[in-house]
């Protein structure tokens, strides 16, 4: 069987009318949450909802302690040391912007480095551009080849004793290609110990096991909706000995450990860095989809995500007017297929798709640097879950070849 066989069925928004007949295949830009997500959102609203953190009273220490809970869950998804090194954010560009306004601009200093990789999203470039250009530091770029590969010796020859932070995407929201985090993370922190890697999880958290330690991660950063979470919910990973010696990103209620007229001091770890009302219920909510994906089990969801790749990339090959973009191996695209037809633009390919229920992603897709490099100026994106079908892919690929002909072309 199947994952989605036996998991579809958990998903209320396939089976609306709306939405009967349609192939959703943007999942790199959001997935779709189960029952159980929801369900635990609307528990926590009908049942423990109070300010987590400030009340001494029962119902607010139940709405912290589900916070408090979701906490741990995080941190045992990503398997950090404890659950104080997990900080609830927005979401992943929160995340990576909160390490760039703390920590890279507390300990980034005129002649640094900051190396990331030619195919960032906006999120994990433009905090670190910022960065640069307040601190007289250089942005280095990794460049990958054909096949979407960073090599060894691209990496070695960019990471130099000048190089503070390497902040690189586990994996492409354009090429689903996996980048070699674990030996780029073990070379940066051996040239320079003083070197940090941040690590943007957003595209590799939904679809296989992540471990900071054994990614050699300093920071992590991913969102909760791309995994089956509410949107307006993500997580930083930080090692704690780098957050206790970071300044706070924002100030503000509960944050503080006692505040005068003139000063504060701050509270611990990871309270210093969530400063106002958190997002309780969306932590909640969070929880409840990472537990949901770990009862299906990652390594189950990556094979799943693999084989639906598969189909799309062996029925597309058959088109000589469509090329995908990235690696030959569908086996490196966790779920993720990114295309050109010729002559076609992709906002043309989407629209058209569209009015045949096929649901995907046409633009820069948030990489516009990369478009560059690619020289082109967007691309259409296929993006597989669990839940997909193998007919629903199948059904991708019968409509992309009609795309042409719906164009005019013989
Ligand atoms: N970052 C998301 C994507 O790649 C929105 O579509």
């Amino acid at each position: 069987m199947s994952l989605s066989d036996l998991y579809r069925k958990d998903f209320t928004i396939f089976k609306v009318p709306e939405n009967e007949g349609v192939v959703y295949l943007d999942n790199a830009a959001t997935a779709q949450r189960p029952q159980c997500v929801i369900d635990a959102i609307s528990d926590f609203y009908n049942k423990d909802n109070a300010n987590p953190l400030r009340g001494l009273y029962g119902l607010s220490v139940r709405a912290t302690d589900d916070y408090e809970n979701s906490r741990a869950v995080v941190g045992q998804f990503i398997n950090s040391s404890c659950a104080e090194e997990i900080i609830f954010t927005r979401n992943a560009s929160e995340s990576l912007n909160l390490v760039a306004y703390t920590y890279g601009m507390q300990y980034v200093k005129e002649g640094d480095e900051i190396v990331i990789s030619c195919m960032e999203h906006h999120s994990n470039i433009l905090p670190w551009q910022m960065v640069c250009k307040a601190k007289n530091a250089k942005l280095v770029w990794l460049e990958c080849d054909g096949q979407a590969v960073i090599s060894k010796e691209e990496y070695e020859s960019k990471i130099t004793a000048r190089t503070k932070i390497v902040s690189i995407a586990h994996v492409s929201n354009v090429f689903g290609i996996t980048n070699p985090v674990k030996e780029i993370a073990a070379y940066a922190h051996n040239v320079n110990p003083e070197c940090i890697v941040v690590v943007d999880g957003a595209q590799s958290t939904p679809h296989m096991k992540v471990d900071v330690h054994a990614l050699g991660a300093d920071f992590l950063a991913f969102s909760g909706h791309k995994l089956c979470g509410p949107m307006g919910i993500g997580a930083l990973y930080g090692r704690k000995e780098l957050l206790e010696k970071t300044e706070p990103f924002m100030r503000g209620g509960e944050m503080i450990e006692y505040v005068t007229r003139q000063d504060a001091t701050y509270a611990e770890v990871p309270h210093k860095f969530e400063a106002g009302t958190v997002n309780a219920s969306g932590a909640v909510g969070l929880a409840a989809a990472i537990k949901y994906l770990e009862a299906i089990g990652l390594d189950k969801i990556e094979e799943n995500d693999n084989n639906l790749a598969k189909i799309i990339m062996e029925g597309l090959a058959e088109n000589p007017f469509v090329h995908v973009i990235g690696n030959k191996d569908y086996r490196k695209h966790c779920g993720i297929v990114t295309f050109t037809i010729d002559g076609v633009h992709p906002h043309d390919i989407s629209s058209i798709l569209d009015s045949e229920k096929v649901a995907i992603r046409a633009g820069h897709h948030c990489a516009q640097p990369l478009m560059q490099k690619l020289g082109v100026g967007s691309t259409a994106r296929a993006s597989c879950y669990f839940y997909n079908t193998e007919d629903e892919c199948r059904k991708f690929v019968e409509k992309v070849a009609q795309v042409r002909k719906w164009m005019g072309y013989k």
